[in-house]
């Protein structure tokens, strides 16, 4: 992480200490770098900027309203799932007309509350789901903007539960009914046809499979042409890697640029993506204090207390996740090979295995790259309150982003009988 570093044998956030902030907000604690942020946003921006386009930051990689709100000042569009995501946006200032609207399962009263703001356009990924919104819209009086997400049955080549585009996956339309789904969407008076999506797949590294999705939306826009279905837009979904160990995903720039030079014959189409990990997966981290170390039988385990209700990824996907002591190791330690370990009631609850350390009890850990997908799959499990998160405005300044849960928020809205 570019703006991590040892000092003087200590871990800093460019010139903040983390063991200040561990003593000022407390462990666990999720920090976020928003010049970071920033900077990945502004690669796809700037990686676009001779194309007519919209990055949609999508929402459930980290949907904290302070990241939404510095994305909403860059310029940002929203990809959203849920009704509770387009009120994040809307609370955070975003302009409905930059919002797509993704997801398998939307309920009448979603659409009715995206219909009725205006949204950019519903990523529609069933047929089922089209005549819904069809008829919704006709109720409101309404023009519903649709695209439909395709599934382009290619291998995106990551962990199977985070792969989306292979026909047995439950997302989009398949491949082979595209062209007549699109004929029936043209059919119905309160439908308008505005786009067509794929999204592959999360932590993607390479580049061929988003060429090979490319080229098979393409082949599609091709067909409905002759169909005289016109596309405005072409929404090549998210999907990016990043580094965690020692992956090489292609950066932003070429990713960008070499899916923008197969729609090159295509100059009036909007282009956009709808990227979340690249964006803020390594503006974030997890500070955490070894609660207790552990040595029994050739077993060492720091016992840390944050876990698997706090960062579910290591236990979800065997995501595998750097942890760097905050006291920067020594020539003279000896270190142990520690599972770090949280504190929940399950044998899963481990967020790195097999990790040469040297800490001690009250040290501080840092697990790296937890802007993504970490604070926005928290859950209060065995009752903890979730973590607070803080940003770091810029190399010295940082506030507080979301106050940590207190015992109350618990149990809010139940009944003692
Ligand atoms: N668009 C759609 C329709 C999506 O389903 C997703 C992610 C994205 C965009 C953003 O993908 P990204 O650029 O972040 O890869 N919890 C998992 C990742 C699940 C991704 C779900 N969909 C993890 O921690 O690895």
């Amino acid at each position: 992480m570019d703006f991590l570093h040892y000092q003087n044998g200590h871990l800093m956030a460019e010139k903040i200490a983390i063991s200040e902030l561990a003593i000022q907000y407390g462990t666990p604690l999720y920090i976020y770098s928003a010049p970071y942020i920033t900077k990945q946003f502004m690669a796809y921006e700037q990686a676009l900027i001779h194309r007519k386009h919209l990055v949609c930051y999508a929402v459930k990689a980290n949907s904290n309203l302070s990241v939404l709100s510095l994305l909403v000042k860059s310029g940002a569009g929203f990809d959203i799932v849920s009704q509770g995501e387009l009120e994040r946006v809307l609370k955070a200032g975003a302009d409905p007309k930059k919002v797509v609207f993704s997801g398998v399962a939307k309920s009448t009263s979603e659409i009715e509350r995206a219909l009725s703001i205006g949204i950019k356009c519903f990523n529609v990924e069933s047929e089922s789901e089209l005549y819904r919104i069809d008829e919704i819209a006709r109720k409101l009086g309404k023009i519903a903007s649709i695209s439909l997400r395709i599934n382009p049955d290619v291998d995106a080549k990551t962990h199977p539960y985070i792969s989306t585009g292979l026909r047995e996956n439950k997302f989009g339309i398949s491949y082979q009914l595209a062209i007549d789904v699109y004929r029936k969407a043209k059919t119905m008076a309160n439908i308008k046809i505005v786009g067509i999506d794929c999204h592959i797949g999360s932590q993607l590294t390479e580049l061929a499979p988003f060429l090979d999705a490319t080229d098979r939306i393409l082949a599609l826009v091709d067909q409905l042409k002759s169909d005289n279905i016109d596309i405005e837009h072409v929404d090549l979904g998210g999907g990016l890697g990043v580094c965690y160990d020692n992956e090489q995903p292609p950066a932003i720039t070429s990713l960008v640029t070499e899916l923008t030079h197969k729609l090159q014959n295509y100059p009036d189409i909007e282009i956009l993506f709808e990227p979340g990990r690249s964006i803020v997966a390594n503006a974030g981290l997890l500070i955490t204090k070894v609660e207790y170390t552990k040595h029994q039988d050739n077993n060492h385990f720091a016992i840390v207390d944050a876990g698997m209700n706090d960062l579910i990824r290591p236990a979800l996907y065997q995501a595998w996740m750097q942890v760097l002591p905050e006291r920067e190791p020594q020539s003279s330690d000896k270190p142990y090979v520690y599972n770090v370990v949280g504190p929940i009631c399950e044998s899963s609850d481990v967020l790195a295995y097999q990790r040469e350390l040297s800490v001690n009890q009250d040290d501080l850990l840092v697990v790296c790259s937890a802007g993504a997908y970490g604070f926005s799959m928290a859950s209060n499990y065995n009752s903890h309150p979730r973590p607070a998160e803080v940003m770091l405005l810029d190399d010295k300044q940082h506030q507080i982003i979301r106050q940590r849960e207190t015992f109350d928020d618990l149990w809010r809205g139940e009944e003692v009988l």
